[in-house]
């Protein structure tokens, strides 16, 4: 459920048209609505009951600071992947114990900030990168907290671009390497096992797949037992999908978790969830103005003003978004292909029924998450503006860019 509904055919953010923050902030324009994002987290809370559990909200998902501190706030931790992340997290002041730090390539100098501000935790890749983080501890003087990514050679069943857990993956370590690998850390004198770590994709649609993983993670927990290596957490990961169209149907939150807390009873365990899209993505909409209507002999193309730069995903990943009016119009729909304006022909959202002249405007949904996080400049286009609407008002999180901040960190040589 989230907050964007028609009041008389006009779409509302919360309690405000749609159509005044057009009117403020211009197009394309993200917009994304704090009550959905909260009721998101605190739902995925509430659903973990009282098993003891923390929720490491995915930063790459949706990196806004107004968002990070909103999270924060309601007291999330968080999952990172690069330092630029990780300074975002301490420029709004957050707790660095309340943030594991993931990734295959965390660099010298990331693992240094990250130990120097002792982050809650390091989920390693690989040998190399433990033995790094054991160097720098060492130089340090400090203790690193770590786990391992075991990949369980499991299928998610999602796109391949966003499959992680199977053998020939860059993520993990397999599980006879993390076996080895755990015994080796034991003996290091600045690293502090935690607990293991497992995310197998995103956009999963079943359940089954999370149910295999973590079978396979805790049989492995039960046998570094015997070797004498005890966690105390385990960190499942984001992944859970999200509906990028009504229809579509997914297990719930409630579903989800349960399939995992049944499979942990009995094990004094923290659960770490790492969801990323599962708060953000039904929480936003990029609106879009329709700049032109085309039609060629074999059909309708509605040219809008956001294109590839700004939402990446049916591009990259052949996604597919639910698109709307933001004004309903009388009278009957026309099929339409959605496209963007950018010079690539894979700048295309997708077919479309719709009641549409040029001019009127077009709400992209279920774009919260990986949208603006994965926008670019390509074209020379400027980023759009993202604004948080909080019950009747609107705030502006992130300007539009300036012409000039496109070209403001460029150099010519010998300029004359
Ligand atoms: N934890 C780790 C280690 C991850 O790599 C990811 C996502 C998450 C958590 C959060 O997963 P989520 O709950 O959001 O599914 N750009 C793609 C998604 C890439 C996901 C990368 N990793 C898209 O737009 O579909």
């Amino acid at each position: 459920m989230d907050h964007f509904n028609y009041r008389h055919d006009e779409l509302y953010a919360e309690e405000v048209p749609v159509a005044d923050i057009i009117a403020q902030y211009g197009t394309p324009c993200y917009v994304y609505s704090r009550a959905t994002i909260e009721r998101h987290w605190r739902l995925i809370d509430e659903v973990c009951g009282k098993w003891p559990h923390r929720i490491c909200y995915a930063v790459k998902a949706n990196d806004n600071l107004a968002i990070l501190d909103l999270l924060a706030r309601l007291g999330s931790g968080f999952d990172i992947v690069s330092q630029g992340e990780l300074e975002r997290l301490l420029y709004i002041g957050v707790d660095p114990k309340r943030i594991v730090f993931s990734g295959v390539a965390k660099s010298e100098s990331e693992i240094n900030r990250a130990l120097s501000v002792q982050i809650g935790c390091f989920n390693v890749e690989s040998e190399a990168e433990l033995m790094q983080i054991q160097q720098c501890a060492h130089k340090q003087n400090k203790v690193a907290p770590i786990a391992l990514r075991i990949n369980p050679n499991v299928d998610a069943k999602t796109h391949p671009y966003i499959a992680t857990g199977l053998r020939d993956s860059k993520f993990g370590i397999e599980a006879a390497f993390a076996e080895k690998l755990y015994l080796q850390a034991k003996l290091l004198s600045h690293i502090e096992i935690k607990g293991i770590d497992c995310h197998i994709g995103s956009q999963l649609t079943s359940l089954e797949p999370f149910k295999q993983a973590l079978n396979f993670v805790l049989d492995f927990v039960d046998k570094m037992k015997g070797l004498g290596i005890f966690f105390k957490h385990i960190d499942m990961g984001g992944g859970l999908g999200v509906p990028y169209h009504r229809e579509d149907s997914l297990p719930t939150p409630a579903d989800y978790t349960a399939s995992l807390l049944e499979l942990l009873k009995g094990r004094p365990l923290e659960l770490i969830l790492e969801p990323g899209r599962l708060i953000m993505a039904n929480a936003g909409i990029l609106l879009s103005r329709v700049e032109y209507i085309k039609s060629s002999s074999v059909k309708q193309f509605a040219i809008i003003d956001a294109g590839m730069n700004d939402l990446l995903r049916p591009a990259l990943y052949q996604a597919s978004h639910e698109i709307i009016e933001v004004k309903k119009r009388q009278g009957a729909a026309a099929q339409y292909e959605v496209v963007g304006p950018v010079c690539e022909s894979s700048d295309r959202f997708g077919e479309y029924s719709l009641g549409i002249q040029s001019g009127d405007y077009l709400a992209i949904r279920t774009a919260g998450a990986y949208g603006a996080s994965m926008a670019s400049r390509y074209n020379a286009r400027r980023r759009a503006c993202e604004v948080m609407v909080e019950g009747g008002t609107m705030h502006l999180i992130r300007e539009r860019e300036t012409w000039e901040d496109l070209f403001s960190h460029e150099h010519r040589i010998n300029p004359s």
